[in-house]
């Protein structure tokens, strides 16, 4: 069955990559992303095979573009089905340099952003009887990471907010889990590594348990089972892909 999909974050990594397995398996798919120009290539990449998809240059801690971007998503593609929250930034920041005005930025992006997206299309799913909610967290804030502290409290709220949203839509048929990716191959993970801020790939890689990091297609594989029928009794769930490895 074709359901309609949003994926945050879609121009790039993990997003990217789970609004392509999302469209292959027929879904109509709205891209959101902070870089219009690659939600646009990705979305005609997806025309292109065949899908129908649609791409929306938004910045999520802007609520009223949110809003404004998910009205397209409905009255193109029909009322909202699935919603990934892929979209993140990340700072690597002593805790004691960290300035209040990056703080809230974090927050404003990862939290609050995660925040302003789900209120949009809860209303959808209600008034369908049936939603798939994931939101992407991080194993960082499962297991704490140094200077990561803002970036770790943001994702900490991410795991918080799907977990009691589970609850409260629990008997509406809409499942709301969270994937909090360990180490995983994407432009985010390669620009702390080329920067010094994190040492070489391959010494990283002593450390990984399966001796290899993890890829977009590994978070995508999980995450559309997740927002498949099949899923129906997961929720409030942290279904880590990780590959055994906190770091
Ligand atoms: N890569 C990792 O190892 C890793 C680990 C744990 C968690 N994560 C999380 O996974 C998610 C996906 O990250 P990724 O690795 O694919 O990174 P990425 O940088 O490749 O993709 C993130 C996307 O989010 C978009 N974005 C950033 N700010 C935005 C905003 N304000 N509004 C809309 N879009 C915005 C970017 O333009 C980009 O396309 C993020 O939430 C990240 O925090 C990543």
């Amino acid at each position: 069955m074709s359901r309609v999909a949003v994926v945050t974050g879609a121009g790039s990594g993990m997003g990217l990559a789970i609004s392509q397995h999302l469209a292959a398996r027929g879904d109509r798919v709205a891209l959101l992303d902070l870089n219009g120009a690659a939600v646009e290539e990705a979305a005609q990449r997806l025309r292109d095979g065949g899908a129908e998809a649609i791409a929306c240059q938004v910045d999520v801690s802007d609520r009223s573009a949110v809003l404004a971007a998910i009205e397209t998503a409905r009255r193109e593609l029909g009322p909202i089905e699935i919603m990934v929250t892929s979209a993140g930034i990340e700072a690597f920041v002593d805790f004691l340099d960290i300035s209040p005005e990056d703080w809230d930025k974090m927050m404003a992006v990862n939290l609050t952003g995660t925040f302003h997206c789900l209120q949009a299309v809860v209303p959808d799913m209600l008034a369908g009887g049936w939603g798939r909610i994931v939101t992407i967290s991080s194993s960082s804030a499962q297991s704490g990471t140094k200077r990561m502290a803002s970036y770790v409290a943001s994702k900490g709220g991410v795991i918080a907010l799907t977990k009691a949203l589970a609850i409260e839509y629990a008997a509406h048929g809409i499942t709301v889990n969270t994937i909090p990716p360990g180490f995983i191959e994407t432009p985010m993970m390669h620009r702390p590594i080329d920067s010094g801020e994190l040492p070489p790939m391959k010494d990283l890689l002593t450390r990984a348990p399966m001796g290899r990091s993890g890829t977009s297609e590994d978070i995508a594989a999980a995450c559309t089972f997740l927002c498949s029928e099949e899923a129906g009794y997961i929720t409030g769930q942290q279904i880590n892909v990780n590959g055994g490895w906190y770091l």
